[in-house]
Order: C-alpha cells, then structure tokens, then sequence
C-alpha cells in the first residue's frame, strides 16, 4: 500500500501494573494490564461498587481449581480502575451450595438494619446454586467494607423455585426511593424487576423480553443510566444482557417500574463485536463526577476452560466508561477505556506522514501497547495493523473498502488449536462506516488479550490470543492502490 501525507505514530511503553508475587505475573500469556487472580479460574466480575474511594471488584472464582466449579466471591479493590490490590476470598460456596453471579450496594441509609453501632453495611445479592435443582436470591452483608461477609439468616430472598433463575443486578432508585433488582429467567430470555425498601423483601415490577438476541441463555442482566453525549443534563437508561456467548444492549427509558427500548427492535446493539466479552456490569455508586463504568469477563464459554494459561484463568476487561449517542435512528453505546490507563504509558514511537506499500514493519518489538491510529483507505483496499508478528504468525485488524467492513482475524495468532470452538471462531466483523473518509483505531494488547476501540468508542472489539514467545513485531499492511493512512500510535 502507498500512503499519502499524515502519516504519525506514537508508541509508548506501559510498565507492568499487578504487584508480582513471586513468579506469578511473569508468565507468557499474563496480561499486565488487565486484571487476572493470581492462581486459578475466574469468570464473572460480580458486586462492582465504589465505596470511600475504593473501587470493589468481586468476581466468579473457584479457590480449589483452574478450571470452572465452587463458585466463590473473589476480591480484589482499586483506588483508579487499573491498579488492583488482592483481597481474601469474600463469599465462599458453602455446603454445595455456589455462589453464582450478583452485585453489591452501600446501604448507606441502613435500609436492611444490617448496620450496627453506626456501621454502614455493604449488602451483597447473589444467586446461591444448587446444581440442576434450584436457583434463589441470597443476601450477604460486610460491616467491614467489604472485607468480611455475613450471609442473611432468612436465606432466600427470592425463591421462585426455578432451576433457572440468576444474576441480580441492584441499585437505589432515586425518583422511587426504592432498591431495583433486575434479574434473569435465562431460558425464556426475560429480564424481571422487582422492588424492594429494606433488600430483604421484594416485589415483583415488570418484565422485559424476549428480544433482540434469542439466539443463547440470557444471564446477567445490568440496567444503568448513562449520559447521553454531548448533552448536560439528558440521560437515558442502558439494558445489557449477555446470552451465551455475547453481549447485547437495549436503550431506552426506565420509570422505576418498567423498562421501555427506544432502539429499532429488528436490529442487535452489542457492546462488544468481538469473541471474548462477557458478563459485563456497571459500578453502582460511583461519584457523580465520574462517568458510569463497566468491565466484562474477557473470555468465551465455547472453550473458556480450555485456554492455555496457568496458573490462572481469565481476565478482565479494561474498565470502560459509558455514554449514549443517537446515530441516525440508533442509540448507540459509546464505550472508552477508563482515562487512568493513560497513566501507564512510558515511551512513545510517532510515524508521522508514513507511505506503507504492502507492509511497513514499525522499529519495535513488544507484546503491551496502545496504538493509536486513523487510517484513510483507498478504495477497494484491505488495509489494517498486524500485532504479535512473528515467523509463522500474526493477529490481523483491518478495513476492507470494498465491503465496508471493519475485522479482526486470529486464525493465524499462534495456538488456534486449544478448542474447536475457538479454531472455529476465528474471524469478527461489523460494518463500519467511514468518517471524513477515516476510521479510527485505539488498540490496546496485553500478551494474550487485545481490546479496540473504533471511532472513538462506537463499536469495541475483544479477543484473545495465545501467539508464540517471541511474535512481538507491529506492521502496518495494505494492498490498495492509493493508499493513505495516518497512524498515530501510543503504547508498550
Ligand atoms: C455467566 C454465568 C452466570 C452465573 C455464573 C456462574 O457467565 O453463567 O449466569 O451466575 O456465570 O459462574
């Protein structure tokens, strides 16, 4: 490919951000960047809450094993989304009852009469397991801020005597003066609210769905207002579902009591049009200075257990920040990483007015980095980035003029192999429409993990991949003709 002028780019490096301990955060494949538990599997971030400065992320955890099973609340706490301090287990599985999915809320106005001598309590809602038997509503509470938990002595909540019936997601409504919870019957693909004034007794709403995407189980519903962008004041309310094994969104209006779509309903809206985000939820509570903010489970459950990584299992996603935008009739989520991450770049590389005849291979080998880029194809060019590089292997982005489409290509990334499912899905694309003649790209890659941000946020990408130890190299690709690409890159 030839690229015009403009071509710029910035490379800087990140610095590994999880404390080591010992040789752990050393392996091959352990993002640095992202959050991963130090031994054993993970899925589901669970209970995120923002209390006193210190962001909670609870999570599915198995303490026996590096595959899924003993369902626990793990923990682990940030002051800015990105540095994660290890906490001790928080709501172990308890007589073969597991601790599936939930979240957590600052009582601060002692609603549950949990707090004692002027403690407020944390309450956590979680979906206490019985394997192929029953699925209720469990509470738990921590006077403590969240270090130890109590579990409710009038277990359960909520028992619909269902085999299905998972995921509560709560919140405080300000307009009701009510707490909400949104919870999930998978297999007929509906979210239920209900109501409740003291988290211990609670009322049945409304029901939202089916819809959108039928097409896996329907888990862990979150319901959260966002800013719609651009505006001062204006706000609309954001459903995320995840059915095995993506994410869709649904926005609209909530009045407290039901929930209204406002998005064309023959079209799916799905926060991440990659292979590998899941389960994603929003903090509740967080300052009103800070944007609404979620993270998602970056792993797929067609082979989730069958990753190659070890000690551990899974990561999450880098933290994202949350706003609405209205794109001709769509409510479109705007998804970005959470600013704090700027804070771990450390040198940069900037190409600037760079002309890239077939391939140019960037000066740099390294497995974490931030790239920023804007590429301005030629028509009826492919045209895109290469990470991980190496002899045999490379993990491929890019835009195909033609078809108007943005990708991303793991087939040839290193070990493809480790599930059928995963050689399977190999290849990721949407429809993107140029801007100015422009697509914009915010890559971030952490050693098996690679997020990207199009159009600054309008549609994000995740995907894991296993490449081989020294597949470190960048390069920049096209086959078109005339060819003009402005690259900015920053990153490690
Ligand atoms: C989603 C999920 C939830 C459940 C949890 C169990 O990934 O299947 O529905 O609560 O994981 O670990």
């Amino acid at each position: 490919m030839k690229l015009k002028k403009n071509l710029f780019a910035i490379l800087l490096l990140l610095s590994a951000v999880i404390n080591a301990q010992n040789k752990l955060y050393t392996e091959q494949y352990r993002p640095q960047f992202h959050f991963s538990p130090a031994t054993n599997w993970c899925n589901d971030p669970n209970g995120l809450v923002y209390n006193n400065g210190v962001y909670h992320l609870f999570y599915q955890h198995n303490p026996f094993g590096n595959v899924w099973g003993h369902m626990t609340w793990g923990h682990a706490t940030s002051m800015d989304l990105i540095h994660w301090k290890h906490l001790p287990i928080a709501i172990p599985e308890e007589n073969g009852v597991m601790i599936f999915s939930g979240t957590c809320v600052v009582d601060k106005n002692n609603t549950s009469g949990f707090g004692t001598n002027g403690k407020i309590p944390m309450v956590a809602v979680y979906t206490a397991h019985i394997e192929n038997v029953n699925q209720s509503q469990h509470i738990a509470y921590s006077l403590d801020d969240g270090i130890t938990w109590i579990k409710y002595a009038n277990n359960p909540v909520l028992d619909l005597h269902k085999k299905d019936f998972r995921d509560p997601k709560i919140f405080w409504h300000q307009q009701k003066k009510y707490w909400v919870m949104a919870l999930m019957f998978p297999v007929e693909h509906i979210v239920q609210f209900y109501s409740s004034k003291n988290l211990k007794e609670w009322q049945h709403l409304s029901d939202f769905g089916p819809a959108g995407d039928t097409s896996g189980v329907w888990e862990c519903p979150d319901l959260t207002q966002v800013p719609v962008k651009g505006t001062l004041e204006q706000k609309k309310w954001l459903l995320q579902t995840s059915q095995n094994a993506n994410m869709q969104y649904f926005v609209g209006e909530f009045d407290g009591v039901k929930f209204t779509n406002e998005n064309p309903t023959n079209k799916i809206f799905r926060p991440d049009y990659g292979p590998d985000y899941y389960a994603a939820i929003a903090y509740n509570q967080l300052p009103a200075t800070v944007l609404p903010t979620s993270i998602g489970w970056v792993n797929n459950w067609n082979y989730a257990n069958d990753i190659p990584t070890t000690p551990w299992k899974s990561a999450m996603s880098i933290p994202r920040t949350l706003s609405v935008k209205k794109i001709n009739n769509d409510w479109v989520l705007i998804q970005k990483p959470v600013a704090a991450i700027a804070g771990l770049r450390k040198n940069k590389i900037t190409i600037d007015n760079a002309v890239v005849s077939d391939k140019k291979t960037l000066p740099i080998k390294s497995k974490q980095f931030e790239i920023e880029c804007t590429i301005e194809p030629a028509a009826s060019s492919v045209s895109g980035i290469r990470l991980a590089t190496g002899t045999n292997n490379y993990f491929e982005l890019g835009y195909d003029a033609t078809k108007q489409i943005f990708y991303i290509d793991r087939s040839k990334s290193g070990n493809t192999t480790l599930n059928e499912n995963f050689t399977k899905k190999d290849r990721f694309k949407k429809k993107i429409t140029l801007q100015n003649k422009k697509i914009k790209l915010h890559i971030y890659f952490d050693n098996s993990i690679v997020e990207i941000f199009v159009n600054d946020g309008e549609a994000v990408f995740t995907a894991q991949l296993f490449s081989d130890k020294d597949d470190g190299g960048i390069e920049l690709f096209s086959d078109g003709e005339r060819q003009n690409l402005v690259v900015y890159i920053f990153g490690k």
